[in-house]
């Protein structure tokens, strides 16, 4: 009978239905590096949030293991090349947490314009301020869209329908196809200039990495605020602390960093930074769809069926 390990959490949905497929299912989080080594060759299947680091060195102990599945989208947690290598498949989730992405995206840029949580923190703490935070509307601003995906195009969506021109910027994304969903192909220096707000929806490559720094800051409108739900280091994180520092960026809504937890807590005190802690995919739904569509991959794999791969 396969094993699978669950070493990071993921809803009941999914573990049932590796039960109902008739697998040896074990559930166990927290594992230190070397706890992990120790007991890894003794299964088929590992199943992943973004907890666990399935390293190089992982995989190579990864004796009988067929398939990672990653309960998320992004599988920078997994060194997919070395699994390849080893012919171990790794899926993912790409579709289940489309929605609740895209809808922090939209509640992060409201949050930056008005200033929520500031003002939540200041009347929670006893204060009546209400000269502090003032904000700016949203309605016939222009919003940049780096990364025009699934999560891009949904989020290009909701801002259309609150009044706002959206400029969309993706190698992929074609005139017919921007017309169609009314926003305006764009160039990378378009959205620089011409945005009053700037939202990234790509994966970190080598390409997106530092993608906005401090040169791209400096060409940006005075007073541009930005949204970050995707990957942390897309914005380069010292240079956008200076940007806001020195006025020309008015804010930013950061869900995600270069290292999570930070390790740098400059971006996080600075009180036009309101922040998350990586809960893009934190909703009941999101995290059931993307549990309940590992489980169905992964159980393809180990049936020797066709599965969806990453
Ligand atoms: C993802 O890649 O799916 C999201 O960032 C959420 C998560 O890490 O679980």
């Amino acid at each position: 009978m396969a094993k699978i390990l669950i070493s990071d959490p993921i809803t009941p949905a999914g573990v049932e239905l590796f039960k109902e497929a008739g697998f040896a299912v074990e559930v166990k989080t927290d594992h230190t590096k070397e706890e992990l080594l120790a007991k890894i060759k003794d299964y088929d299947a590992l199943i992943v949030r973004s907890q666990t680091k399935v390293t190089a060195e992982i995989i190579a102990a990864a004796d009988n293991l067929k398939v990672i599945g990653r309960a998320g989208v992004g599988v920078d947690n997994v060194d997919v090349e070395a699994a390849t290598k080893k012919g171990i498949i790794v899926l993912n989730a790409p579709d289940g947490n489309t929605l609740s992405t895209a809808e922090l995206s939209v509640a992060m840029l409201l949050a930056v314009a008005r200033n929520v949580p500031q003002g939540h923190a200041s009347l929670k703490s006893g204060a009546w301020d209400r000269k502090s935070f003032t904000g700016v509307e949203i309605n016939g601003k222009t919003l940049g869209v780096v990364g025009m995906g699934r999560i891009g195009t949904e989020v290009a969506k909701r801002m259309l329908a609150m009044g706002m021109t959206v400029l969309a910027h993706d190698p992929f994304l074609t005139e017919e196809r921007a017309a169609a969903l009314g926003v305006k192909l764009a160039s990378l220096e378009e959205i620089i200039t011409e945005s009053d707000f700037i939202t990234v929806h790509t994966p970190l490559t080598a390409e997106t990495k530092g993608l906005f720094g401090a040169a791209e800051f400096a060409r940006m409108k005075q007073g541009v605020r930005l949204v970050n739900c995707a990957r942390g280091g897309i914005y380069d994180e010292a240079a956008l602390a200076a940007a806001i520092r020195s006025g020309q960026v008015a804010g930013a809504a950061l869900d995600v960093f270069t290292s999570e937890p930070p390790a740098d807590r400059t971006l996080i005190e600075l009180p036009q930074v309101v922040v998350t802690p990586h809960l893009g995919a934190s909703t009941r739904e999101a995290q059931e769809n993307v549990a309940v569509d590992v489980a169905h991959e992964v159980i393809k794999v180990l049936k020797g069926e066709s599965f969806k791969n990453a």
